[in-house]
């Protein structure tokens, strides 16, 4: 049998039952990890079934501190160690800054930096006892730029941007790793969620298409073998990093037309 490059690494995710959590999850089992998924959704079926020893799930609202804590707590007795953690739950919101509700601020800043925060805080004290451990979030593109069409959402990216820079300051003697993963648009439920129909989806994706220097979305798997890369041995020295999975998105600016809505790919 061959090794993975997380053979037997015990890894808590948050929002794993979907999207880009859920092919992360698929990623580090086919690596040999030892998976405990926590989702308010129900764990994903066809995992569920496969009945993989290393594949555990938890349905709970990781907003919540006392459940966060239980169940990091519940992993350690287990285990007895937590080698990495994926803080992944998130939630989009397109909406300009002088129509955002305060619920929908505090709504999005829970979703994404809260659980962040609980989840990060949870595990760290364990982390630190051993001197070693690798925290990876799910930040985006809009963590590193600004963009008109979501500024809250933006807001609570780069949020996670600075936590993870700032646990990584402050604990990288102690042996412990903290990153972002930054993806573009990935073609998941997220970016097809609050779309009526599939007419709409395809003009969004046409759009998302045109914005991206690669001139395609990205998918799901695509982030995960980043966030494996950033989980495992063979980024050691990598710390405090935003490593982007964008096309290119976030590099810098295209020449204007292409931009344009019906613009034409070039030979490559
Ligand atoms: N899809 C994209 O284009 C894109 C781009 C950049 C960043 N992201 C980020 O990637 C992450 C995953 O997004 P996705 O596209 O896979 O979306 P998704 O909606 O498919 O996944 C989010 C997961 O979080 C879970 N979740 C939501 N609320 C929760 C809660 N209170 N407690 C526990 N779990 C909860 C959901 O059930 C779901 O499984 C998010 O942080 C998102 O902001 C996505």
């Amino acid at each position: 049998m061959t090794m993975g490059r997380l053979q037997d690494k015990i890894v808590v995710v948050f929002g794993g039952a979907r999207g880009i959590g859920l092919a992360t999850v698929r990623e580090m089992l086919a690596e040999g990890a030892v998976v405990y998924s926590a989702d308010v959704r129900e764990p994903a079926e066809e995992l569920a079934l496969a009945g993989s020893a290393h594949y555990n799930t938890v349905v709970l609202d990781a907003t919540d501190e006392e459940q966060v804590n239980r169940f990091v707590e519940d992993v350690v007795d287990a285990r007895g160690r937590i080698d990495v953690l994926f803080n992944n739950v998130g939630i989009h919101l397109g909406k300009p800054l002088a129509e955002t509700t305060l619920e929908e601020f505090d709504e999005v800043f829970a979703l994404n930096v809260r659980t962040a925060f609980l989840g990060t805080r949870a595990v760290l004290p364990h982390m630190i006892g051993r001197r070693g451990g690798s925290i990876i979030t799910t930040s985006s593109n809009g963590g590193v730029m600004g963009r008109p069409g979501d500024p809250v959402y933006n807001a609570s990216k780069h949020a996670l941007v600075g936590l993870m820079r700032s646990v990584a300051v402050a604990h990288a003697q102690q042996g412990i790793r903290a990153n972002t993963v930054n993806p573009g648009a990935i073609d998941t439920d997220m970016l097809r969620g609050t779309l009526s129909s599939p007419e709409e989806f395809e003009s969004r994706r046409h759009r998302l298409v045109a914005s991206t220097p690669a001139a395609r979305v990205g998918e799901a798997w695509e982030v995960a073998k980043a966030v494996v890369f950033l989980a495992c041995d063979e980024s050691r020295f990598v710390n405090g990093v935003s490593l982007p999975v964008d096309g290119a998105k976030s590099a810098g600016a295209m020449p204007s037309e292409r931009y344009s809505l019906d613009f034409e790919l070039g030979p490559g």
